[in-house]
């Protein structure tokens, strides 16, 4: 009895920190999704890049030349890169440097850490990926340029990632029905870290997917270009998945998918002076796949101009999924010619057999739009197509301005089974938002059966 008491103690200390980390983080999103603090955030990150940078003075340098590396373009230099990395990672605060003015030829590569201190990965040249699908090492089929497990990284130095995709999208099914379906390499993985920067870089011509942020935290995007042709198939620009606190400001994206989709896991996804199209715009999800759980919340977009896009600032959840996606603004937003600027779609099916409604759909709640304008594409500028069973709710419009591109003002709202406000103009009107659209349950019929 008496060993017992201090071990009933310790759990109860346990339950008790746990309880307290779910309070905080709700009081935390409490404030994120009224919406206070988001200057503070954005500017925060600079005290980050300057520790890691003033560590700049005294690190070593490995030049991937001087482990073997051609920068002819021609010449395979895999090799070299894995011999520098295993240099860089094994000296403390080091860089790599990928020198200027020269191409790298490198197969699939995976940059494993932990490292002994800090990286800078400055990319002054160019990388490009052999362009053969058929070749591609099977060994890493879904990854070219992979880094994980990393504390403290900065990649930096204007250089250019090229995944020379196009061989990639003409054998892809997006393109020719009569290929198989196959998943193709993300240009560059960042996978389990923490505290990263990724700054003036410029990735270009993915085999799909441009880059993906994956279980990490701390990670802050600027001054990235990301461009492909609006055909190549599933290249979307910024991929975030089950990450926290990530931050992409002042960066151009222009692909043949969404400039930025936000899945699911994530959480504390800021997005601030972003230009995107060609694409598919900014998306939330999709999320819920195959009847899964989905958790995405406290997303910010604030500044952002889109052109072109197929969609502009969509959520797409499929029907049978569960859990949420809430707490999410977008906010000084310019459309030019978006096809359907505003959609929420409850759902979405993006597989060759038409899927069935079911009764359970991932919730979306505390959704805002402020200061959104400019012209779309088709009638359709505001579509809330919610589920029957799980309706969206607080779904808020203010200032939303759209206006038919061709000026022929037809522009429509379309909700169902969602509510919420409108302040402010809003145009199109939004009154359907007001109701509720959902319609009458039918009576449970046999219910006792
Ligand atoms: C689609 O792929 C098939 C088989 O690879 C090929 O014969 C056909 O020419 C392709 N069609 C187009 C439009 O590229
Ligand atoms: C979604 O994320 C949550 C929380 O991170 C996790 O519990 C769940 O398994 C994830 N769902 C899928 C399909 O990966
Ligand atoms: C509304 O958003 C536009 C960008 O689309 C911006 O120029 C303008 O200043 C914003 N208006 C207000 C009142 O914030
Ligand atoms: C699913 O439900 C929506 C809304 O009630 C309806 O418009 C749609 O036709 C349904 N789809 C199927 C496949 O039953
Ligand atoms: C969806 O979430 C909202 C807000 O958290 C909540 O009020 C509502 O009950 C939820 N709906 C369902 C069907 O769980």
């Amino acid at each position: 009895m008496e060993q017992k008491l201090p071990f009933q103690l310790l759990l109860l200390l346990l339950c008790m920190s746990a309880m307290h980390g779910i309070i905080s983080q709700e009081t935390n999103e409490y404030r994120i999704s009224m919406g206070e603090k988001v200057e503070d955030w954005f500017e925060e990150e600079e005290d980050e890049r300057q520790t890691l940078q003033s560590e700049g003075r005294g690190r070593t340098v490995v030049n991937v030349e001087s482990l073997g590396a051609m920068g002819d373009g021609v010449t395979d230099d895999t090799q070299a890169f894995i011999k520098a990395w295993e240099e860089v990672c094994s000296t403390r605060n080091s860089v790599l440097l990928v020198p200027e003015g020269r191409t790298y030829l490198v197969k699939a590569i995976r940059f494993k850490g932990p490292c002994s201190g800090t990286i800078i990965v400055q990319i002054a040249g160019k990388i490009i990926a052999p362009d053969e699908p058929g070749e591609w090492d099977p060994k890493n089929p879904r990854t070219w340029l992979a880094f994980s497990k990393l504390e403290g990284v900065v990649f930096q130095g204007g250089g250019v990632i090229d995944g020379s995709g196009s061989k990639w999208w003409d054998s892809s099914c997006k393109r020719n029905k009569s290929n198989p379906c196959r998943s193709a390499p993300t240009a560059l993985t960042i996978d389990s870290s923490s505290r990263v920067r990724v700054e003036e870089l410029m990735l270009v011509n993915s085999q799909q997917i441009h880059f993906t942020i994956w279980r990490s935290d701390a990670v802050r995007v600027s001054k990235m270009v990301v461009q492909a042709p609006d055909y190549s198939p599933n290249t979307d620009g910024i991929h975030i998945s089950d990450s926290t606190n990530v931050v992409i400001q002042n960066s151009k994206i222009g692909t043949g998918d969404d400039c930025i989709s936000i899945v699911n896991g994530s959480t504390n996804i800021k997005m601030k002076n972003i230009e995107c199209g060609p694409g598919h715009g900014i998306s939330i999800g999709s999320l819920g796949k195959d009847n899964s759980l989905a958790v995405v919340s406290n997303v910010v977009l604030e500044t952002a101009t889109l052109t072109g896009t197929t969609n502009g600032l969509r959520i797409k959840t499929w029907q049978g999924g569960s859990g949420y996606a809430r707490a999410i603004r977008f906010k000084n937003v310019k459309m030019n010619q978006v096809s359907n600027p505003i959609i929420i779609d409850q759902f979405y099916c993006d597989s060759s057999i038409p899927c069935q409604n079911q009764t359970s759909a991932v919730n979306i709640s505390q959704v805002m739009y402020i200061n959104v304008s400019g012209t779309s594409k088709t009638p359709n500028a505001m579509k809330f197509a919610c589920s029957d069973t799980v309706p969206c709710s607080n779904i808020i419009l203010s200032n939303v301005n759209l206006q038919r591109d061709n000026g022929d003002g037809n522009v429509q709202t379309f909700c169902h089974s969602a509510v919420g406000y409108n302040y402010g103009i809003v145009h199109p009107s939004a009154d359907c938002l007001r109701y509720d659209t959902r319609p009458h349950p039918s009576p449970p019929i046999h219910s006792e059966l």
